[in-house]
């Protein structure tokens, strides 16, 4: 690594790992701050380059992607989703995009909006007026439930405590696998982590195939991600059962956090802004109470995605370089690993004018969304690996909001809850506020 990439002074060893579990989000922030655009920090033993400069993330995951893969942070993902969209790299990648594509296109997603509207409904049905509710875990409880009837078309209410059980106990263990470098070998060893890691996965291949060999058994389009999955053939022919798992695993994982974390922010931001609940629910005051998926109300659209600019759900991506690189004015060798943070420069005053402020209205303004240089924000990546869920998840993000907050209203209780970045970026505890029928 060239000398001229500076960075904060590390441990022998194990580099900056220690402030990296503390608070990786001040310690990224502070080490822009310190040092410039492009850093060098340490992640045990292994060097890290930090890119904080929107032009820099474009060369890195559109314009020079070819000379990168997904980082070994990322790499690791395939101990629980396998071979999958979300891992695989080049010919493998391109066919199973393809593949894939179709379960994405727009007509297909607007069909699960029905799945959307009726988890809500059942979500909203279990509320007390005057109660007291954590809005992580009911978003997160909903995007579970939105996700299964989307990926199984099945009704997984009565289960769903037991996978978001399994789930996060997965999340957890996989957190301390990637933030230590001896990760593979740690849960490929009978160590407690190992062990945990394996049963967890376990369980969520069970569940899983489950559903795979509950479809085989009844063949034919139920409307469902599965039935696109079942379908998907090209010239080579289609999926083989593995596949559609590890294609299923990682919509499932992929989608579903995600989407909850973005929802738990929104709803978090809208019950500490008293002034803006006001407004944008006197906006819906005037529309059908119904959302619409293709064209939700802009205020709402506006929370949703100042939302995911202040607390990006995927706060870090990683890559790493296959062949020598320029980024900047910096050159580097093969091997070389980048870590891009949404989160950091989504919160850069150089790029977003009171970039720490809860500010909606900036996203109603088009002159202003579409100011250069664009990755300014980029809560789904970019390029060719850019998130193929993304025009689902505005859709559940927006129809979902827009049904919650057109018949409740939420006062915080808890204070700003702390991050806790694991793999998404989710609130540190619970998250409570007073819920009263509007
Ligand atoms: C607010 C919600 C979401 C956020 C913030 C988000 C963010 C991201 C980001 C940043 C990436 C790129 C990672 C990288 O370049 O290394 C990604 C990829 C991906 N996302 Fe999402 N995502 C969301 C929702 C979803 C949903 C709803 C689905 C599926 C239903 C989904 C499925 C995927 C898949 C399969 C990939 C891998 C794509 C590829 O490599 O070709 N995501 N997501």
């Amino acid at each position: 690594m060239p000398s001229a990439v500076a960075g904060p002074r590390s441990l022998p060893l194990i580099g900056h790992s220690l402030e990296l579990r503390r608070d990786p989000l001040t310690f990224l922030q502070r080490v822009q701050m310190d040092y410039g655009d492009i850093c060098k920090i340490q992640v045990g033993w292994i060097p890290i380059v930090t890119v904080f400069h929107p032009d820099h993330v474009r060369q890195i995951l559109v314009e020079n992607h070819k000379s990168f893969i997904k980082s070994r942070g990322v790499r690791l993902t395939n101990l629980i989703l396998g071979n999958g969209l979300l891992t695989s790299e080049g010919s493998t990648h391109r066919r199973q995009r393809k593949l894939i594509q179709p379960a994405f296109q727009k007509r297909r997603i607007l069909s699960y909006a029905a799945d959307i509207r009726e988890s809500t409904e059942q979500l909203t049905a279990r509320w007390n007026n005057g109660g007291t509710l954590d809005l992580h875990s009911e978003m997160m409880r909903l995007a579970l439930n939105v996700a299964t009837r989307s990926l199984f078309k099945a009704d997984v209410e009565k289960d769903a405590p037991e996978i978001g059980k399994a789930l996060n106990q997965a999340m957890q263990d996989f957190n301390r696998v990637i933030s230590n470098p001896l990760g593979r070998l740690l849960v490929q060893l009978p160590t407690p982590v190992g062990l945990r890691f394996r049963a967890g996965k376990k369980k969520l291949d069970r569940i899983l195939y489950g559903m795979i060999n509950e479809r085989k058994a009844n063949p034919g389009d139920q409307g469902d991600f599965l039935s696109m999955l079942f379908a998907a053939a090209d010239e080579e022919g289609g999926m083989t059962e593995k596949q559609i798992r590890d294609a299923a695993m990682t919509i499932f994982l992929a989608g579903h956090e995600t989407t909850a974390n973005a929802l738990t922010w929104s709803l978090f931001l809208v019950s500490s802004h008293p002034d803006f609940q006001a407004r944008l629910q006197k906006e819906l005051d005037q529309e059908p109470e119904t959302p619409n998926p293709e064209n939700p109300n802009p205020l709402v659209r506006a929370l949703f995605a100042e939302a995911m600019r202040l607390y990006p759900p995927v706060w870090a991506i990683g890559r790493e370089a296959t062949e020598p690189v320029q980024v900047g004015d910096h050159s580097f060798p093969a091997g070389t690993t980048f870590l891009l943070s949404p989160y950091v420069t989504h919160r850069d005053e150089r790029f977003w004018p009171d970039a720490d402020q809860f500010k909606p209205e900036r996203w109603l303004n088009e002159q202003e969304v579409l100011a250069p240089p664009k990755f300014r924000y980029f809560p789904f990546g970019g390029g060719p690996r850019i998130c193929i869920g993304e025009p689902f998840a505005w859709m559940e993000g927006t129809m979902a909001l827009t049904q919650i907050l057109s018949q409740w209203q939420f006062d915080l209780i808890t204070k700003e809850p702390e991050t806790s970045p694991l793999v998404t970026l989710r609130p540190k505890g619970e998250v409570l506020a007073r819920s009263e029928k509007r």
